[in-house]
């Protein structure tokens, strides 16, 4: 009889786990289903079959500054790209390094002394692979060059291809857009980061074809994260102030290769003008027949990277496609 009072109240209690409120607390420390925190910075999240893979920057535990650089530089040890899967964007596993670093050749992209940064993965119907592309840079960001790596599996392991400066262009902050007709687009800070090129990538998802635009140039954006409402493309990027804070902006397009506009920042309330301590890195896709998507943004702490935060918030829509995104100290996924 005590065994199976003890059952019973086993299957209620994970009942009610699993059912009860998935809080998201933006800023605070986000653990894993092993109870380690979290270690997927400048990342972005791919839905593939029914689960959730969030890819990000593996980083080192110990943040020092770039010897001899005069600018802010901080960094870590680049560990690679970590991935965690889920079902409800709430509960999240490790599943391990996707994209191991090169530990053993100290000329390679992905040595732990260089930088790797903004990982994004997506999925390429035609070959049936996992294409990542990142930021691949020099410890004192001056190769400033995109990384491309492919798998079998979304959790890797992924083979580093190489990189390269796309048409000899300078790259740094990045992301993928995967449109829904399959096109994909490498978005990515250029010409001393001063203007945005949104660019188109072949077939296969490996290489820049030759059509491109260059958005807002001079405006000096980084961060670039993109998702689409409706027929609408929206755009929410950064200013470039190194690790610290700035005023977000967004943007709208009828099409990706079209023109846009830049509308303002979507944060409203306190700390707005500032990201609320954050800088964006993707915008995930969770239902867009009923308007759920959620910014995802780096909360950076520069002189200990590895404990930098994540700042999930809904992205609310109103009239004339515009859209706000509001602080929440904690919000449920269930509300979303
Ligand atoms: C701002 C970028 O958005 C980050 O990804 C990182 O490259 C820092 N600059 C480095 O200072």
């Amino acid at each position: 009889m005590k065994t199976f009072n003890f059952l019973l109240l086993s299957i209620v209690a994970i009942g009610l786990y699993s059912c009860g409120p998935k809080m998201i607390y933006p800023g605070e420390v986000w653990t894993d289903t092993e109870q380690n925190m979290i270690n997927a910075h400048g990342g972005g999240v791919l839905y593939h079959n029914g689960t959730y893979y969030w890819y990000g920057e593996y980083k080192n535990d110990s943040t020092y500054h770039a010897p001899g650089v005069e600018w802010d530089c901080y960094r870590t040890e680049a560990g690679g790209v970590a991935c965690y899967s889920s079902k409800d964007l709430h509960s999240w596993k490790f599943e391990g390094v996707a994209l191991k670093p090169d530990m053993a050749n100290p000329e390679s992209d992905i040595h732990p002394s260089m930088v790797i940064e903004r990982p994004k993965v997506i999925y390429n119907e035609k070959t049936g692979k996992f294409v990542m592309w990142m930021h691949i840079d020099s410890y004192n960001y001056s190769k400033a060059a995109t990384g491309v790596a492919v798998s079998d599996s979304p959790t890797g392991g992924f083979k580093y291809l190489h990189s390269l400066r796309p048409y000899g262009e300078e790259s740094r902050d990045m992301t993928l857009f995967k449109d829904g007709d399959g096109k994909a687009y490498h978005v990515y800070s250029a010409k001393g980061n001063s203007t945005l090129y949104i660019h188109l990538l072949s077939d296969d998802y490996l290489e820049h074809t030759e059509t491109y635009k260059a958005v807002f140039p001079g405006k000096f954006r980084e961060a670039p994260a993109i998702f689409k409402r409706q027929d609408k493309y929206y755009m929410i990027t950064s200013g470039c102030s190194g690790w610290d804070p700035n005023e977000a902006e967004y943007a709208i397009a009828d099409s990706m290769l079209g023109e846009w506009t830049a509308m303002g920042n979507p944060c409203v309330g306190e700390n707005a003008d500032r990201t609320f301590g954050g800088q964006s890195t993707h915008v995930i896709t969770v239902d867009p027949e009923n308007d759920k998507y959620i910014a995802m943004f780096d909360k950076w702490n520069k002189l200990d990277l590895i404990n930098s935060r994540y700042i999930w918030l809904p992205v609310q829509f109103h009239s004339a496609d515009s859209i706000t995104i509001e602080w929440k100290d904690e919000w449920s996924l269930n509300d979303l």
